[in-house]
């Protein structure tokens, strides 16, 4: 219904079946909710895939205190760019989802916490939150005793990706600076306010009223045998018609540059990321690989987000790992040594080998580094940084070496001058 006139609209919700899953829920115990979810295979769209049924399970059992859904709409991840637009096109979908899940949880105050920067979706996000109210969907039935109001809070952060990582993202709703937390407590546990808290990324919960409208079986037929269900595949880069693409799990890339129009004309493919920047490089021998979570994971890299970014022969892998470098090191919460300090050194030294000025040695330390920030930050954030170093120079390594004599404008002038000129 993306494409309709006006679909962000609560009216134009109803005319395609929209509150048709609440109405359901509405006559369902908290524990058949979610059943049904957790028989649906739905797992987490924020990039791990964590079963989402089962994620809702954890929460202990209630002790006459609040619990609360936070929903993760921060996407900051590069190339991530599905829940905006399912925001922006239709909002009323992860409302519709928020007051299902919070029926399913028993909350009776669920949180949307956005990107500081989308003022647009705020804004939108507000108008859709106020449309539901007024409408009566907020009514009654939620809470530890399915009879409250739903209250929904649209929190809009100061723009920064650590924020989508979920507990920093707990400590920036709670008003302090967004720092990861230790885990255990996991949120389910102790989460905002240190009650119970289920997060959930937005796609997930705007997947939720069609399961619940459909039942889970029209739901896990589609996909493969792990990875149930449909998703947005995001293609970016260099196709001819890059958008996103709604496709069962299993679609694979091949068929989505096809549906993309193909590879710009008179180019060919390079390489692609399957699930945003922090997921290794693929190239094209990996075109047919199903993009499940398993068999991505099969074939090296990770599904991530679907943030599917194409490059073709024009682009230099140095300066895309060094954007993507840059990136991180700007991100870093500077919380842990291994992050703070090892994205600040890769930075440098991706730097100097873009200007073909790298030292003797300098790809191995790269690796070396990156190694040591894998596996051993405080978060998931540094080891996203190490990924594309790492990948990077696993398939481009003679492109890393070039960067010790060569200028990455020099071996590839075509992109240099196509970036001058779309900056004038
Ligand atoms: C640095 C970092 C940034 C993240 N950013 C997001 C984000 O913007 N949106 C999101 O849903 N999950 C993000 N995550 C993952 C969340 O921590 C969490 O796993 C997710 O919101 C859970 O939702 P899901 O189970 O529905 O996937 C991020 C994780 C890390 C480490």
């Amino acid at each position: 219904m993306w494409d309709k006139e006006r679909s962000w609209t609560l009216g134009s919700y109803l005319d395609h079946g929209g509150y048709q899953g609440l109405e359901r829920a509405l006559t369902m115990s908290q524990d058949d909710l979610v059943a049904l979810v957790k028989a649906s295979g739905l797992r987490g769209r924020g990039g791990a895939g964590f079963p989402t049924g089962l994620k809702w399970s954890f929460l202990p059992a209630p002790d006459g205190l609040p619990r609360y859904l936070v929903v993760n709409a921060d996407e900051s991840e590069p190339g991530t760019c599905k829940d905006i637009p399912t925001m922006m096109a239709n909002p009323q979908a992860l409302i519709e989802g928020v007051a299902i899940t919070s029926r399913a949880i028993g909350c009776d105050h669920a949180f949307i916490y956005l990107r500081g920067e989308v003022v647009q979706v705020y804004r939108r996000l507000l108008a859709a939150v106020r449309e539901a109210a007024d409408a009566g969907y907020l009514d009654t039935g939620f809470g530890l005793d399915g009879r409250q109001r739903l209250r929904i809070t649209a929190h809009a952060g100061a723009g920064a990706y650590i924020c989508g990582e979920e507990t920093a993202l707990l400590d920036s709703l709670e008003g302090r600076r967004g720092h990861p937390r230790l885990k255990p407590p996991f949120p389910a546990v102790a989460g905002l306010y240190g009650r119970p808290t289920v997060i959930n990324n937005v796609e997930t919960i705007a997947s939720v009223p069609a399961i619940l409208a459909r039942g889970a079986s029209w739901y896990n037929a589609m996909g493969t045998e792990r990875s149930r269900g449909h998703g947005i595949f995001s293609v970016t880069g260099h196709v001819t018609h890059p958008g996103q693409f709604e496709a069962p799990f299993g679609i694979t890339m091949r068929q989505l540059i096809s549906l993309a129009g193909g590879i710009r004309p008179g180019h060919q493919l390079k390489f692609w990321v399957p699930g945003g920047s922090s997921t290794p490089i693929l190239g094209p021998e990996e075109l047919d690989v199903p993009l499940d979570y398993e068999s991505v994971g099969a074939a090296g890299s990770m599904l991530g987000t679907r943030a599917l970014q194409v490059f073709d022969e024009t682009v230099s892998a140095v300066r895309v790992v060094a954007r993507w470098t840059e990136f991180y090191q700007h991100e870093s919460c500077g919380k842990c040594t291994p992050c703070r300090e090892g994205t600040y050194w890769m930075r440098q030294i991706m730097a100097r080998l873009e200007a073909g000025q790298g030292l003797p040695g300098d790809v191995e330390k790269l690796e070396s580094i990156a190694s040591n920030i894998a596996g051993r930050s405080f978060c998931a954030l540094g080891d996203a940084s190490a990924t594309p170093v790492l990948s990077g120079i696993k398939r481009f390594r003679a492109e890393f070496e070039a960067g010790y004599t060569t200028p990455a404008a020099e071996l590839f002038p075509y992109a240099a001058s196509a970036i001058v000129e779309s900056a004038r």
